[in-house]
């Protein structure tokens, strides 16, 4: 067994480090603490024969055992041993903040943060900080490395943090090894975390007592590659970082000074209490944009769905989406349904033909004969509806950039606020991945130039949210998930109904997402002319549940994504037209990942709250207090319910709308039928 002496050799250094972590500080110099606010979640810093670990304990329980951390750059010896604390800093910080949009309005950053100071003792005698965060709702920590004569251009080829997890926990992952490489359009798999070889993060896992639920996730990816996790298969519970390549081995390049991501652990006794999530908004820097009343939520409808049910096309000819004509319909509708925004995808150039691999030949500026997009910017201006600019790159990074700046100034011109772009393909023109430094600067770039020409953006192949939507809130949805249109063309059968209860947990813990919910043709036979069975691509979801959608996957741009035909004539249309998309508060009631979640949330400015709740395969009911309600006020529950026999699977269209009146001393019974869901609003009483 040859791994023996390794992990003999860890499992000595790591009771070695448990014990001088715990002692006292007069018995163990080089043990440094650091606890949160509330002093349940703790990190203790120490060297054992020279190499650098942390570990993380919650109510005095490990989370994370000793876990390395240090570097290897090209050219060099390991940047991991010889290393000494040479010093320590501490700080506190409490400050509440106030997003422009978002699940809350208010945050409250309260951390207790520790500087440590590390050198390596032999030559080049590098030195670099690890900055740790301790919050009540988890740890995050980050490396700074000073401008030095030992370490000036390099080339990181590894970052050895290791997540060494205290617990076989149960993990509910998505791979970052497998097919579709560079997204992350995956169903999500769940077990012990000790079987998994790659992941992506956001990474949700429970401890097999139930007791402690876990997030690894990372905050503020700026000029570095997107980490990914290797997974312990071979090792028991160690994680460890596994940056996405640049070329060969090279992962990111860059020049002291130099600070990396913060790489986060969230913390939490139950599931419900991971969401909303703040911790990576907290380690991301403050609105870096000023003035930002220009940033507007809002509900959209588009010329979409038809391209992914067949009927209608991207490209030019008979079925052409994107024609003037039917723009002027969705933005009539948009209009007279209280609506913000119009998508129109397949209006430029570049779509005919496979688009995919002549993704060099698209045009943001020029639009196809039959699309008028002048008098349509003009149109909607005067409609009040803001018109989406649809910018489909297919990877084609150096055909986007070279064309961004007069692209976006020509948007802005002709008063277009709004962009939905998208990285279809795996790999760039260039030859890199979604997930590498190039593409993470590649994005934050569109971010950038965006907010110079005040446009708000959606981003599908996004690189993962790391919490960009506080320095940039122009950076407002993006996919980075399977969305809803596998429920069109997967093949595979579309997204299985307890999806949604697994995104909830672990994508949108990251932030928003643009979904795409309201499908109310839910057997598609718009596009194929017959229901759809069993066995092909439809949506898994009874279409209460799709109301449902709009309150449990927030988005500040969120889509009613059916043809606007199929929502004529229906009252649970209603609910959509009703529903806010940016919220005051908002609270995860109860949930059971990859069971059921009920969230409830108030809209910003109004008194309204929203109510959704959402199951997988199995028919549940709860009973909801309605306990966040304002105390002594009455108010009226509208409520959209699984009708009658409804079922995904069988009969997944009956909706049952009624109305009664509520207070904060209700217990509103709520029956979710087999992959269905509720939504209700709540308005005060007049
Ligand atoms: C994939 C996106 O997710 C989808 O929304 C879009 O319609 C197509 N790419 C074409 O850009
Ligand atoms: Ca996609």
């Amino acid at each position: 067994m040859k791994m023996y002496p390794t992990s003999w050799t860890r499992g000595m250094a790591f009771a070695a480090i448990l014990m001088t972590l715990t002692a006292s500080a007069a018995v163990a110099q080089d043990t440094i603490s650091l606890a949160s606010p509330d002093g349940r979640n703790k990190v203790g810093v120490a060297t054992y024969q020279g190499r650098l670990y942390y570990i993380v304990t919650r109510d005095g329980r490990s989370v994370m055992m000793p876990s390395m951390l240090g570097f290897q750059f090209k050219g060099a010896t390991p940047l991991r041993d010889s290393l000494r604390i040479t010093g320590q800093a501490r700080k506190s910080h409490d400050e509440t903040w106030t997003q422009p949009w978002g699940e809350v309005a208010r945050v409250r950053d309260n951390h207790n943060e520790l500087r440590v100071s590390v050198v390596e003792s032999k030559a080049p005698a590098r030195r670099f900080d690890v900055v740790f965060r301790a919050f009540n709702d988890g740890v995050g920590f980050r490396y700074e490395f000073p401008a030095q004569p030992g370490l000036g251009a390099f080339v990181i080829t590894d970052e050895l943090t290791e997540f060494n997890l205290a617990d076989d926990a149960k993990a509910w992952w998505i791979p970052s090894n497998r097919s579709r490489l560079d997204r992350s359009e995956m169903l999500y798999s769940s077990s012990p975390v000790s079987v998994i070889d790659s992941i992506q993060t956001p990474l949700t896992m429970a401890t097999r007592d139930g007791k402690t639920f876990i997030v690894i996730h990372e905050a503020n990816l700026v000029d570095y590659a997107r980490m990914n996790l290797s997974g312990p298969k071979m090792d028991n519970r160690t994680l460890r970082v596994a940056l996405a390549p640049m070329s060969g081995t090279d992962k990111v390049v860059g020049r002291t000074p130099f600070v990396t991501p913060w790489r986060t652990i969230q913390l939490a006794d139950r599931a419900a209490d991971l969401a909303p999530s703040v911790l990576g908004l907290n380690l991301n820097p403050p609105n870096a944009l000023g003035d930002v009343s220009w940033i507007k939520p809002m509900k959209y409808v588009g010329i979409w769905w038809g391209m992914h049910i067949n009927t209608m096309t991207w490209s030019s000819g008979p079925k052409h989406g994107a024609t003037t004509a039917n723009a002027r319909r969705y933005i009539d509708f948009a209009a007279a349904n209280g609506f913000g925004g119009v998508l129109v995808e397949g209006w430029n150039t570049g779509w005919d033909g496979d688009w995919i691999n002549n993704r060099n030949a698209f045009s943001f500026t020029q639009a196809y004969p039959d699309y008028d997009l002048k008098a349509l910017a003009a149109y909607a201006k005067q409609k009040g509806v803001h018109l989406i600019v649809h910018n489909e790159t297919s990877g084609g990074i150096q055909n986007y950039e070279r064309q961004m700046d007069s692209a976006f100034s020509m948007y802005e011109r002709l008063g277009l606020d709004a962009i939905k772009s998208g990285y279809v393909t795996d790999t760039t023109s260039e030859g890199y991945s979604h997930h590498s430094q190039f593409m993470v600067n590649h994005y934050r770039k569109v971010i950038e130039t965006a907010a110079k020409y005040k446009i708000m953006l959606d981003v599908h192949e996004p690189i993962h949210d790391t919490g960009e939507r506080r320095t940039y809130p122009n950076m407002m949805s993006r996919e980075g998930a399977r969305g809803q249109e596998y429920n069109a063309w997967s093949g595979e059968g579309g997204n299985p109904p307890e999806h949604e209860t697994n995104l909830y947990f672990t994508r949108l813990l990251a932030g928003p997402m643009d979904f795409t919910p309201g499908i109310f043709d839910i057997l598609i036979e718009r596009g194929t002319g017959r229901p759809r069975r069993l066995d092909e691509s439809r949506i898994r979801t009874t279409l209460a549940k799709q109301l449902a959608l709009y309150i449990v996957l927030w988005s500040p741009l969120q889509m009613a994504a059916d043809l606007p035909e199929n929502y004529e004539g229906k009252p649970a249309f209603q609910f959509i037209r009703d529903v806010a998309v940016d919220w005051q508060t908002s609270k995860t009631i109860d949930g059971r990942i990859g069971d059921y979640v009920i969230v409830a949330r108030k809209a910003k400015n109004s008194e309204d709250w929203f109510l959704g709740a959402i199951t997988d395969e199995e028919a549940r009911t709860f009973n909801v207090p309605l306990s966040f309600l304002t105390p002594g006020k009455r108010y009226t529950a509208e409520i959209y319910a699984d009708g009658p026999g409804a079922n995904w699977a069988t009969n997944p269209l009956p909706v049952a709308i009624s109305k009664r009146s509520v207070t904060s001393t209700t217990n509103l019974s709520v029956a979710l039928a087999p992959g269905g869901g509720q939504a209700v609003r709540i308005t005060p009483a007049r």
